[in-house]
């Protein structure tokens, strides 16, 4: 089908060609060839057409289901990111409801013993100091992971919050941090689930300083830009190619992405080999700021 339109275009040519040679007679049998010839022609452009039409229309149809299967998996990441917050919190509710509360509780009574043995013997005396020792080990234990499965010092304050986190991280990587935010931000109000995502997005950050950068320093600021807050974290380290094709089993920046995109926000990495590595997040301050405090 595809190479007729040619030959008939073939005939035409040809017929013209006929003309130049033939008397005038047969001039209007030639054109009523013609006018057959063009015919058949246009049908066949018809036909093409019609034919891209239903590829277009099936490339439609194909790209709107390839956008409707985005947006369900998009808004089941959401929910899974959701689902799993509410299950840490129930989590950290638990944990320090029932094995905090009863790790104290425990603590008391192996004070109490402790106070109540005397020195003549001090076998006993050994035993129990041990085990308080021991308690306060697993005290010491449950209330980092409490920690981590939410943490308690979001209503402090991002900055103070920020601020704490990488004097933590320092103490166990033994990389310089520094932290910087525009003045006032200590102040700033942001609600919960922002501020979540700022700190998750701080975690994932540093997890993958200490995995795979090689850094030696790392720098924090917070900005307030154009009514959204700019987290940025920079280290000196060995970089990467954002653009490369993603590892298998590597989820944390997909993931991160997809949270802070799902909060309104914005995620920017730029990295190169031996240039180190910076990333950009953003979320929306939806919270009323206090008197005086003007975002840009
Ligand atoms: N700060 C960094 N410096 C150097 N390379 C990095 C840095 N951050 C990320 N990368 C590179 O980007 C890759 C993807 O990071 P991502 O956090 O998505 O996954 P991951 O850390 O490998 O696994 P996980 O799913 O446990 O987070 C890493 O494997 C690493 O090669
Ligand atoms: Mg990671």
């Amino acid at each position: 089908m595809d190479t007729e339109p040619f030959s008939h275009r073939m005939e035409i040519r040809g017929r013209r060609r006929t003309d130049q040679r033939t008397p005038a007679g047969s001039h209007a049998s030639d054109e009523a060839a013609q006018k057959a010839a063009m015919l058949r022609l246009t049908q066949d452009q018809m036909l093409v057409n019609q034919a891209l039409v239903e590829k277009i229309l099936a490339f439609e149809q194909a790209e709107a289901a390839l956008r409707e299967s985005e947006r369900k998996l998009h808004d089941l990441l959401a929910h899974q990111q959701a689902a799993r917050e509410d299950e840490r919190k129930r989590l950290s509710r638990e944990l320090h409801d029932t094995l905090a509360q009863n790790l104290l509780a425990l603590r008391i009574d192996i004070v109490m013993l402790y106070q109540q043995t005397t020195r003549r013997h001090y076998r006993l005396r050994d035993r129990i100091g041990a085990a308080l020792d021991n308690v306060d080990a697993i005290l010491r234990s449950v209330k980092q992971l409490l920690g981590e499965l939410r943490p308690s010092c979001l209503e402090l304050g991002l900055m103070a919050t920020v601020d704490m986190e990488l004097r933590k991280f320092g103490r166990t990587s033994g990389i310089a941090c520094d932290l910087a935010g525009e003045p006032g931000i200590d102040e700033l109000v942001m609600d919960e689930e922002a501020s979540l995502t700022l700190y998750r997005a701080l975690q994932e950050c540093l997890n993958n300083i200490l995995r795979h950068s090689l850094a030696s320093r790392v720098n924090v600021r917070l900005d307030i830009v154009h009514g959204m807050l700019a987290m940025r974290i920079a280290d000196n380290g060995i970089g990467f190619d954002p653009a490369a094709v993603r590892k298998p089993g590597s989820f944390g920046l997909l993931d991160l992405h997809e949270r802070v995109n799902g909060h309104g926000g914005s995620l920017l990495i730029t990295s190169a080999y031996a240039h180190g590595t910076e990333l950009v997040v953003s979320v929306p301050l939806s919270a009323p700021q206090p008197d005086g405090f003007t975002s840009e």
